[in-house]
């Protein structure tokens, strides 16, 4: 099939990526003129494993294009994969979505299915095909399907080929048609729905995922408190298979772009319709103190951060991407640099996006080991490998060795012994420091 994607971002690419290579032909279209050189050109503007492999083996069946007007002017399907970033309010901004509604109607000279990809509120759908219906230059039939995306930074690409099911709201038989199509080589079970339950099975699958992190956080602050440890207690939850495994793990909270985002997004449009999501706004509210839980835990060791030299390790919001949305670090950091501490930072991808947001007093390093060198106290918020690999002595460099970790790497049985404190979330502190 011919297929139009609309957005080069990392969504649109990696759909077009997979669509080629299961046998379709797919332009994809972006305004961002230097985006589109990039890709053309190489390398792969986004960090994404898999991702620049996979491009590179279909590009007989890929191009990129600024040109909307031609890409989407005779094509069996487009799908819509630009940003639906959050508003001050905390709801989902949609002028990009409609922005690419307009170029569509404006374009089309046949017959075509609009699949919105972007995560949209509940009820977008409709208005989309009311929009474009509206705005249509040449007497043809769209239809508007909603085909929300599942997929997680680092694992896109096997997301997308292996995923847990295909979501498609649509009460149109040809569409359903369609696609059942351009899906047919992934072997995935398809949920077929109606426009506003899709809509709606993607905001409350991340914001459920969202709630089961902050809940498990919360326990953990609690095993604290109470002696108990977070680990063995997730584990021994995550065997019963109503609960599961997954999306257990205590730490510092969650970033990203969909979590937080889409957990005010949802719990905007309830009050909208005044139906408050009680839940949901927990889960908002824990995540926003666990972010700090560390910066709290730093007060026992340290009266202020004033003159201290702080290691932190890892910047992104998690390891395998360079992305920084909503990161722990983009709160932490700047609460240390406004106390008067000298931040020196590790992060195998993300410094030079971090460089664009946060300046101050920040010596970047190369490795773990030097940025714990003479440190008074060690951050830890991504899992990188680099510092999932360290062993307790790397950290006896530091002025003082004292450890808080968000993200649990380590044992705390292996810092038994050890000059140090080891401060994780939801276990008890290991202190064998004077
Ligand atoms: C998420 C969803 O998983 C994906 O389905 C959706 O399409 C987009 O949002 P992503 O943001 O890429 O994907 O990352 P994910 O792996 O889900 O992690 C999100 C955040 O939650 C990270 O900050 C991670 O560190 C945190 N997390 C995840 C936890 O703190 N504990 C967990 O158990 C799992």
């Amino acid at each position: 099939m011919n297929i139009a994607i609309a957005g080069a971002g990392y969504v649109g690419l990696a759909s077009a990526v997979v669509l080629a290579h299961v046998g379709h032909q797919v332009v994809c279209v972006d305004v961002d003129e230097a985006k589109i050189e990039q890709l053309k050109k190489g390398p792969c503007p986004i960090h994404e494993p898999a991702l620049p492999e996979l491009m590179a083996e279909n590009l007989s069946r890929l191009t990129f294009t600024t040109d909307y007007a031609v890409a989407y002017s005779n094509t069996d399907a487009i799908f819509i994969a630009v940003g639906t970033p959050e508003k001050a309010d905390g709801s989902a901004n949609l002028s990009y979505v409609f922005a690419v509604a307009e170029q569509i109607a404006a374009s089309v000279t046949c017959d075509c299915v609009v699949i919105v990809k972007s995560t949209v509120p509940i009820g977008t759908n409709e208005k989309i095909e009311q929009h474009l219906k509206s705005h249509l230059k040449h007497d043809v039939t769209i239809e508007v399907v909603s085909n929300p995306e599942f997929l997680s930074q680092g694992t896109a690409i096997r997301d997308m080929l292996y995923g847990s099911r295909i979501v498609v709201g649509t009460e149109s038989e040809s569409a359903r048609q369609v696609m059942a199509n351009i899906y047919e080589n992934l072997e995935q079970p398809v949920v077929f729905t109606d426009r506003r339950s899709a809509e709606m099975i993607k905001y409350a699958s991340n914001d459920f995922l969202a709630l089961k992190i902050s809940y498990i956080n919360e326990i953990a602050n609690l095993c604290e408190v109470l002696g108990a440890n977070v680990e063995d207690v997730a584990r021994g939850m995550g065997m019963d298979p109503r609960i599961g495994d997954k999306f257990l793990r205590a730490g510092i909270g969650y970033g990203g772009s969909c979590f937080p985002k889409d957990t005010k997004a949802l719990h905007w449009l309830g009050n909208f319709h005044d139906h408050e999501l009680k839940t949901v706004k927990a889960a908002i509210e824990v995540n926003e103190n666990q972010k700090l839980r560390l910066i709290k835990k730093a007060r026992k060791y340290y009266d202020s951060f004033e003159g201290l030299i702080v290691a932190v390790l890892g910047l992104t919001f998690k390891p395998g991407t360079d992305d920084l949305r909503e990161a722990p670090s983009l709160v932490n950091i700047p609460i240390m640099l406004d106390s008067g501490a000298k931040v020196k930072a590790f992060d195998p991808c993300g410094v030079e996006k971090f460089k664009r947001k946060v300046s101050g007093n920040i010596i970047y390093c190369d490795t773990p080991e030097e940025t714990l060198k003479d440190a008074d106290i060690c951050f830890i918020l991504t899992e990188w490998p680099e510092v999932l690999e360290l062993q307790p002595v790397h950290f006896l460099t530091m002025k003082r060795p004292i450890i808080l970790d968000g993200r649990n790497c380590y044992d705390p049985g292996g810092m038994e012994g050890y000059p140090l404190v080891y401060d994780s979330i939801g276990r008890t502190v290991v202190s064998y420091l004077d």
